[in-house]
């Protein structure tokens, strides 16, 4: 029985950053992850080199509606960055190594900074849908049921066989991200982010245990690619647009129960929405970090 997975290592990295180096000119020092219905966000970068993930070599190709699944290569605000137009989930079968392979090959293309998005459920009776929300931290529940991107052995060519998590978001980035928005006048809050498997919503139930574990926003992905970007020793920044708030509550009898994947629809549908402000938020945390 194998005891672990590890084919995407080393040279599977190597060979996906030289397939990507000859393609672009661009060499990013910011990647950046867009989340449900959050890909426009790329639409504003200058001389674009698109690439969809089916021709990087290794790279997961992604099926799920909202997420186009290409990186796109450019100039944003005189900062060259790489976009990830949509992302790989957990729930979509593959495993966290194949899923976060991507941020290791950004990291060799000289990415030393990691800026995920992500469309999340509040959890907060004092969130409304279309809140921005800067991750400070986050519960790793897929962790503690002993899913890890890092399990196995580990490659010390990638990084440390054990990955300090005390500021995984980086404490720096946040303040940048805080006091921006104060100059944008946007509103930003701050909160706990909880990784759930899914593809499942959350039951009333579950959203009772997630709030009584400190989380404030639920979704099904970002912690493994923080993880790995952990790893890799990049800095992260964690943005959720919150597209729904998740009652607490069973639905009263009687009472309609929106259809299949309308859920779906409505993470997408606000995300679009959300998309100007969130562009204008990370454009000025480039623009501060360029500064810095
Ligand atoms: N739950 C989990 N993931 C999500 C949600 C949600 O309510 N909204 C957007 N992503």
């Amino acid at each position: 029985m194998a005891v672990q997975e590890q084919p995407y290592g080393w040279d599977e990295i190597e060979e996906a950053a030289s397939f990507l180096g000859e393609r672009t000119i661009l060499r990013p020092a910011v990647a950046i992850v867009t989340g449900s219905g959050l890909g426009a966000v790329a639409d504003e970068m200058e001389a674009a080199d698109i690439i969809p993930y089916g021709e990087i070599p290794c790279f997961p190709p992604t099926g799920v509606e909202g997420h186009a699944g290409e990186l796109a290569l450019g100039v944003l605000d005189g900062n060259e960055v790489a976009f990830m137009r949509g992302r790989v989930h957990f729930y979509e079968g593959y495993s966290l190594q194949r899923i976060t392979f991507p941020i290791r090959v950004l990291h060799k293309l000289g990415a030393g900074t990691l800026i995920v998005t992500n469309a999340a459920g509040g959890l907060r009776e004092d969130f409304a849908a279309g809140d921005l929300m800067l991750i400070t931290d986050h519960v790793n529940l897929v962790g503690m049921a002993g899913f890890s991107p890092l399990r196995g052995a580990n490659d010390p060519r990638l990084g440390p066989q054990f990955v300090e998590m005390s500021a995984a978001y980086d404490p720096g980035l946040r303040e940048i991200a805080v006091s921006v928005a104060g100059e944008l006048g946007l509103a930003l809050r701050q909160g706990t982010y909880v990784m759930c498997a899914g593809p499942t919503f959350e039951t009333p139930a579950d959203v009772r245990f997630l709030r009584l574990i400190g989380a404030d926003a639920v979704g099904m992905s970002t912690v493994p690619e923080v993880i790995v970007a952990r790893h890799e020793g990049m800095r992260v920044l964690g943005l959720s647009h919150i597209s729904n708030v998740i009652p607490g509550e069973l639905a009263p009898s009687g009472a309609e129960i929106s259809g299949e994947g309308s859920l779906h629809q409505e993470v997408l549908e606000a995300g679009r929405k959300a998309v100007p402000r969130l562009s204008l938020l990370i454009k000025g945390i480039l623009r501060r970090m360029a500064e810095a």
